[in-house]
């Protein structure tokens, strides 16, 4: 199982002839230009020039609309415990199984141009190129986000990026960026995590990555458990203080980059351990929280973590542009057979919205770019078999599937992979008849699984078009009093006045105290100070109220 190989590609050292574009050897110098007399002007029949310019003209494709700064490297995944009690994927069965990925770190908000050590959620996004194809997960590196309505995350995401009129970020004026915090206020996990001393990691090799969604498993007993996939790096989570990370983003923009490269270079491999959290059906009917919302993490206490893997980065990229500009992750590409998406409605939107993006950024036929294409696609892999469908044709196809008929014909063979992963032959036409007993079996089944999720989504439903509840408030504090230190506390106070200072809007200015006071009343009276600004603390509920337009404070359940 060959990773992509991106090794045999030219290198300064590899001779090559220099040709035009069409590949014919080119005999004048590449610096000359066809003029029509010793001193111009230019001649239009000089294709060699045409084609340079028109080429570099498009060298340029869209930035990622969000995550546009970032950076990534090789590596394996290796299985150390088995988790085929919990289900049937592929890669989690046999331990010792390995496979090659591709892992890309990134900011969120910044553009592409921006420091790598601003004060940011990173993401952390893998691609494990299996022999039966590519498999996706496309992580952060807290366990939880600012949302749990994707409605939202055009909003949000606008406030992190420039002002439309003054066209400055909230590294000028940050008062959009507080303004969307204060109106939405279930964003205060994942502020405090921000704020706190993760928002400023010190490097891409030693920090965390974490699903924040839940996931479903499914074994082979057809048994659901929910997930939620660890990445926990070897070296510990490291970070920046706020001083270092403004020092660095002005010095060394591009400071886990280079400590990435350097890093592989010189055969100091990050590393991770992978762990899976796991509840059943029954635990999430309990759970206090709803499991499809993404502002709450899973007590470690009542939910352990269960290692069952490994992943090494030992390998840079040899092309940033071909390995790590056009790799194109989606949380869609997690979903294999074995894996299966919760309910979160943030998650289900992300399914539609990475593919639909990567078909905007890179062409309706990026799956065909060698970092992204599925190895079965590829005759010779090593593969167990080849993979075929009636995907066809497209802009800048270079895989289009031979003679293959472009739909199902007569007579059309298809493998099927057994339990093992062996291939055998059937046909398409045959379709399995259902008998009443197992069609009565599977409405059974149906109906058990609609219950069960009536009662779960009856959890989530509580938070929909209400902003906030006592709930929301649980996990922010304990993270406040119980996580951080006296010392943590002390910084995350002048990390959000160093921010919160930014604002230029006096009314909001007043505001972000009375948001903090939400975790903690002594908080918002200490950021009160710091920002030298009157504090009126308010209860959630008159906190609720006074916003108005989302937040509602909702009785508990
Ligand atoms: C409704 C919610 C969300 C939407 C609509 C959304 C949408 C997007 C889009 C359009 C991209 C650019 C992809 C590309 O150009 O290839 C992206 C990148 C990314 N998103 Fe999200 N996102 C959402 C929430 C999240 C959450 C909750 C996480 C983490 C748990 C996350 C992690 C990432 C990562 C890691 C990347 C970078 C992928 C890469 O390295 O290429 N996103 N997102
Ligand atoms: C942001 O505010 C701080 C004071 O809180 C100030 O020192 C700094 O110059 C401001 N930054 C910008 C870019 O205006
Ligand atoms: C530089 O780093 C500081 C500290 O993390 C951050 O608050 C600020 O936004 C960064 N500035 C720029 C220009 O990225
Ligand atoms: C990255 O690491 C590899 C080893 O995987 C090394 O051969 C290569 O020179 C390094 N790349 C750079 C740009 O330093």
């Amino acid at each position: 199982m060959p990773a992509p190989d991106f090794e045999s590609r030219p290198t300064t050292d590899t001779p090559t002839v220099y040709a035009t574009e069409n590949g014919w050897y080119y005999p004048n110098h590449p610096y000359g230009s066809q003029l029509a007399g010793p001193d111009g002007p230019l001649l239009l029949q000089d294709n060699h020039l045409v084609e340079n310019l028109a080429h570099f003209d498009r060298e340029r494709i869209p930035e990622r609309v969000v995550h546009a700064k970032g950076g990534g490297a090789h590596g394996y995944f290796e299985l150390t415990d088995s988790l085929s009690d919990l289900t049937y994927a592929k890669p989690y069965q046999n331990v010792g199984y390995k496979t090659p990925l591709t892992i890309r770190f990134s900011g969120v908000r910044g553009e592409l141009g921006s420091p790598d050590t601003q004060r940011d959620p990173r993401g952390f996004s893998i691609k494990f190129h299996t022999e039966w194809g590519a498999h996706d997960w496309v992580f952060n590196n807290t366990p939880v986000f600012f949302i749990r309505e994707p409605n939202k995350f055009e909003h949000f995401i606008h406030t992190q990026k420039r002002d439309p009129a003054t066209n400055l970020d909230q590294n000028t004026d940050s008062t959009a960026a507080w303004d969307y915090w204060i109106q939405n206020p279930e964003s205060i996990h994942q502020v405090t995590w921000l704020f706190g001393e993760r928002g400023t990691p010190k490097d891409w090799g030693a920090m965390h990555g974490y699903s924040g969604h839940t996931y479903k498993f499914v074994n082979d007993q057809d048994e659901i458990t929910y997930v939620q996939i660890h990445v926990l790096a070897d070296r510990g989570f490291q970070t920046n203080s706020d001083e270092e990370a403004a020092e660095l983003n002005g010095s060394s923009p591009d400071d886990h980059q280079k400590r990435m490269v350097e890093q592989i270079k010189n055969g100091d491999y990050p590393s991770w351990t992978c762990y899976v959290q796991t509840m059943t059906p029954e635990q999430a009917e309990e759970f206090r929280y709803s499991i499809n919302d993404l502002t709450k993490v899973w007590p470690h206490k009542d939910f352990p973590l269960r290692k069952f893997g490994r992943i090494v980065l030992n390998k840079n990229v040899t092309n940033y542009f071909e390995e790590i500009e056009q790799i194109a992750f989606s949380p869609s590409r997690t979903f294999i057979p074995g894996i299966e998406p919760s309910n979160d409605p943030v998650l289900q939107s992300r399914i539609f919205s990475y593919p639909d993006t990567q078909r905007h950024r890179l062409g309706a036929n990026y799956q065909q770019l060698p970092i992204n294409r599925g190895k079965p696609f590829e005759k010779g892999s090593g593969c167990p078999y080849m993979a075929g469908n009636f995907q066809r044709a497209g802009p800048q196809a270079t895989v289009s599937q031979g003679s293959k008929p472009n739909y199902i014909a007569l007579g059309d063979r298809v493998k099927t992979l057994n339990s093992q992963g062996e291939a055998a032959d059937s046909y398409y036409g045959v379709i399995s008849k259902e008998t009443e007993i197992d069609s009565l079996k599977k409405q059974k089944a149906i109906a058990k699984i609609q219950e069960h999720e009536k009662i779960v989504w009856g959890k989530q439903y509580y938070y929909q078009l209400q902003g906030l509840s006592e709930l929301d408030l649980e996990q922010p504090r304990a993270l406040y009093h119980k996580v951080f230190s006296d010392k943590d506390r002390a910084k995350f106070v002048k990390n959000i006045a160093g921010v919160a200072g930014n604002i230029s809007n006096p009314t909001v200015r007043k505001q972000v105290p009375q948001y903090w006071g939400l975790v903690d009343k002594e908080l918002g009276a200490r950021v009160a100070k710091e920002l030298d600004v009157d504090y009126e603390y308010l209860s959630p509920e008159n906190y609720a109220n006074g916003i108005g337009n989302s937040a509602v404070l909702a009785s508990q359940h």
